[in-house]
Order: C-alpha cells, then structure tokens, then sequence
C-alpha cells in the first residue's frame, strides 16, 4: 500500500454495507407491508399507490445503486463480470427510480395534486434525470462501442466522482422524503422504523464512500 493510503481495506467496509442493506429491506418491508397497506399499482388503492414510491426509491434506487457501485469491490469474479454486474445493477437502480417518479405523479393526479412544488420533487427529478445522464455517458464510454483507452483513463475520475455527487443527491432526497412522511405518522413504532431507516441510509452512504475509496481484494 502506498505510504499516503488510509492504510485499511474495503473489505469491513463492504461487509458493513450489506449488513445495513439487509437491515434496510427488512424495515421499509416491515414499514409497507405491516404498518401500511402493502403495494399496488391500481389507482382505487391510492395508499398503495403511494407506497411503491419509497419502496422503488430506497430499496431501488439507494439499495441497488449502492451495490452497483461496490461491484468492482464487492463481487469475487473476473473483472469482465464485475463490469457486467455494475452495468446491470445501475440499469435495475435507473428503471426503478424512472418507475418510482412515474408512481408518483399517477398519485398525485388521482390526488388532483399539483407537481413540482416542494424541493422534493426538484431534487428528485434532478437525480433521476442525472442519474439517466450518468448511465449512458458510462455505457457508451466503457461499454458500447467504448472510448479509447487513454480517454477511458481520463474520463475515469470524473465517472466516480460524477457517481458519487448523484448517490448523494439521491441519499438526500431520500431523507427528505423520510423526514417527511415521518412526521405525518401517529403510531411511535412507524415513526421509529422510518426514522431508523434514514439513519440506516446515511450510514450505508457513508459506507459505499469508503467502498470506493479504499483499495479493493480484487485486480
Ligand atoms: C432518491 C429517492 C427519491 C426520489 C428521486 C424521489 C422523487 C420524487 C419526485 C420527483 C416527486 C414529485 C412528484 C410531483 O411533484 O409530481 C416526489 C414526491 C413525493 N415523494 Fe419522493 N422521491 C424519493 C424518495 C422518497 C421517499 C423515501 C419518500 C418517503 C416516503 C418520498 C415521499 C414523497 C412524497 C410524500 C411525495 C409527494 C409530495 C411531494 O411532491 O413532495 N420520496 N418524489
């Protein structure tokens, strides 16, 4: 390791992140199914309705994102299937997130709700839309048909750095979407998961930013 490195490897830090990732499904599956009604995409059921949003965008977009993001250190395979790995689990991230705003809007129209009022829906539209941006400056430079190795190279900073910005845009959107419904709950136990849940999120954050920045098991 180089004298100047952290001097520690991705590895806890990996663990760690997949220890919160079962602890973060376990709770928003407990939140929507046990304290409110469970999922559905017909409209005459408006609470499950609304329930996909956050499901899709934190076990979605959050979730899958953030393993997306750790493949390279996460998964004990040839470098060619951790690539492949990371390109299929940010499409999976990408088309929940899509399917999620989608759910939303379908909501608020039963609603007769108006969009775009909170920094909520700025945010969230902002993330997605960059998110998409990311996903195919990603796949055309690494994947098909692939830059030149020099410019790869080059680019390669800027894709992780670029990454990084957009997971914590939508970490922080996923807060202040937690923040509030939490405080549109009665029941003491809800409002505890859901706020857990947000801690769990910024923790898991935190942990995927180690992931990438610490060296990694694998060549
Ligand atoms: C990264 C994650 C998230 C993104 C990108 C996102 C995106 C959005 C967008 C774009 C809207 C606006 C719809 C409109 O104005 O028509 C919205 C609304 C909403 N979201 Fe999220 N959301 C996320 C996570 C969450 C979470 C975890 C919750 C928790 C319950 C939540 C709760 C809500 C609520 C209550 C609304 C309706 C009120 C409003 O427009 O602010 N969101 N979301």
């Amino acid at each position: 390791m180089a004298p100047r490195s952290y001097r520690v490897s991705a590895t806890p830090f990996v663990i760690f992140a997949q220890l919160i990732t079962v602890a973060v499904i376990t709770l928003v599956l407990v939140w929507l199914l046990h304290f409110q009604k469970g999922f559905s995409f017909k409209s005459d059921e408006r609470s499950k309705l609304f329930n996909l949003h956050p499901f899709l965008m934190v076990i979605g977009l959050i979730v899958i994102g953030g393993q997306a993001i750790m493949a390279y250190k996460s998964i004990p395979a040839k470098r060619k299937t951790r690539k492949g790995v990371h390109l299929v689990l940010h499409l999976t991230a990408f088309l929940s997130g899509i399917l999620g705003i989608y759910v939303i809007f379908k909501y608020k129209k039963e609603e007769g709700a108006q969009n775009f009022l909170t920094l909520h829906s700025w945010l969230g539209i902002t993330t997605v839309s960059l998110y998409g941006l990311q996903f195919v400056s990603g796949f055309f430079a690494y994947f098909f048909p692939g830059a030149e190795w020099t410019a790869r190279a080059t680019l390669l900073p800027w894709h992780i750095f670029v990454g990084m910005v957009i997971f914590f845009f939508a970490m922080v959107n996923a807060e202040i979407g937690l923040s509030g419904f939490s405080q549109t709950v009665s029941s003491f136990s809800e409002r505890y998961i859901v706020n857990f849940t947000g801690l769990l999120i910024l923790l898991y954050a935190i942990s995927v930013t180690f992931v990438v920045i610490l060296p990694g098991p694998y060549q």
